[in-house]
């Protein structure tokens, strides 16, 4: 088989990784790719967006799989695309996307069919939205409707701060047309679980459980980022919170998205808050988690290919998903001074220390070969390093003395991923 992945980050690497362990596959390409994901497929010079040119590239090269790993395409209707040419996609069409495209339908959708998330409200109009404000209580959470890099979200402790949110998201446009629409949503306590599933339309099967870590600096302070570590599975994701999220909220979802007419074919991500009235749906996001992919794929048994072949199918239910009874760490390595401006172009040295490593990963997020022929940092998140061990304190030391086989210029990263597994 040859195999086209759709992406540039590290998550794209995981999913390759995960591809290229299949005995169905021959050939595996990605576009664009970046300097680690070369080392297993053939970069392709496509972007993401460029639908004509994966679909024509995707004919000319006779391929009979295209992943789509990213969020921006799948809104954007990239397998709806390729389904047009008769061209076999994983992931959901644009109809389905919408689920992550639009955080007012998925408000609208949970509160339609009583999937717990936390009281909202939507608005189209920034005057309203601050008239509501007026009464509201406060920490409130203010929310772009589209995409906006994971940065959409603004967490308000008073009512000026949500007043300056609406100005921002609203009327000055930060977020672009994301912010066309915002949701006001109540703010929750509680622990951040991400549990991402694979989807047929009708049947849903959970992959093993993960957490984040979205903050730039130690202790959870700093800004917002596209995430600086993880771990899998999440200790705070108990039986007892997997039954629930089983009945009530997984999948109650992909029946209401087929009610809608809308049926659902690839990755849901669940990001949920475990709070003291139970687990609630932060959001939803149609694709794996970056860099959730990144500790979650290397502990999957399953070849990935015949899994995202029986979603395509609506066969899912004859896989018997199975991970690991083990854990993984990814922490992150960025380039100092992200997520606001950092300098690139450094290069990263020992990335060799991985090649025959067992239970280690070095996934590349922004790396590019320069002209010498050297791989350089080309990005905020430069790499992803995962580690596994037999339990999560395991794989955290494991992940951090890894960390220390990488060196470029600027590199920073977090020392406290996976510090809330102590407390569990
Ligand atoms: P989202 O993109 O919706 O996941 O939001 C990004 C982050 O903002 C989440 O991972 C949470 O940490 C935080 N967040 C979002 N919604 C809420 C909420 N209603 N209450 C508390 N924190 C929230
Ligand atoms: N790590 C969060 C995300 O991929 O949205």
């Amino acid at each position: 088989m040859k195999v086209l992945i759709v992406g540039s980050g590290g998550r794209e690497h995981a999913i390759a990784m995960s591809v290229a362990k299949s005995s169905k596959v021959d050939k595996i390409y990605c576009a664009p790719g970046n300097a680690g994901i070369g080392q297993i497929a053939e970069c392709v010079p496509i972007g993401a967006m460029e639908f004509d040119k994966l679909v024509a590239f995707a004919k000319e090269t006779a391929i009979d799989l295209t992943i789509i790993g990213m969020d921006d395409p799948l809104v954007g209707g990239v397998v709806d695309a390729f389904e047009a040419e008769g061209l076999r996609v994983f992931g959901p069409n644009k109809a389905a996307a919408i689920l992550e495209g639009s955080k007012a339908f998925s408000k609208d959708l949970m509160k339609k069919y009583n999937i717990p998330t936390a009281a909202y409200e939507n608005f189209d109009n920034p005057e309203a939205a601050l008239a509501y404000l007026e009464t509201a209580k406060m920490p409130i959470v203010l929310k772009a409707d589209g995409l906006a890099l994971g940065k959409g979200v603004l967490i308000c402790n008073t009512l000026e701060e949500a007043k300056a949110g609406v100005q921002e998201i609203m009327m000055d446009k930060k977020f672009g047309s994301a912010g066309n629409q915002m949701v006001v949503e109540e703010f929750m306590t509680g622990r951040e679980v991400s549990v991402l599933s694979y989807v047929d339309g009708k049947t849903i099967k959970i992959m093993s459980s993960a957490q984040d870590h979205k903050r730039a600096k130690d202790g959870d302070q700093g800004l917002n980022t596209g995430g600086m570590g993880t771990f899998s599975p999440s200790p705070f994701y108990t039986k007892e919170v997997d039954d629930f999220c089983q009945k009530y909220i997984f999948q109650p979802t992909v029946d209401a998205m087929a009610a809608e007419g809308r049926p659902f074919k690839g990755i849901i991500f669940f990001g949920l808050m475990i709070t003291e009235d139970g687990p609630k749906v932060l959001e939803y996001n149609a694709r794996f988690g970056d860099p959730e992919a990144q500790v979650v794929l290397p502990r999957m048994k399953n070849d990935i290919i015949e899994v995202m072949e029986a979603c395509i199918d609506g066969t899912l239910d004859q896989i018997d998903l199975q991970f690991e009874d083990n854990a993984a760490v990814c922490v992150v390595l960025a380039s100092d001074g992200y997520p606001v401006s950092y300098q690139k172009g450094f290069e990263i040295k020992g990335l060799e220390n991985f090649e025959d490593k067992d239970g280690y990963y070095c996934f590349h997020a922004g790396s590019k070969l320069n002209d010498e022929g050297k791989i350089v940092t080309n990005g905020g998140r430069v790499l992803g390093i995962t580690a596994k061990g037999a339990d999560l304190k395991e794989a955290r030391a494991n992940a951090y003395k890894a960390t220390e086989w990488i060196d470029f210029e600027n590199k920073y990263m977090r020392h406290d991923i996976g510090k809330a597994i102590d407390e569990a």
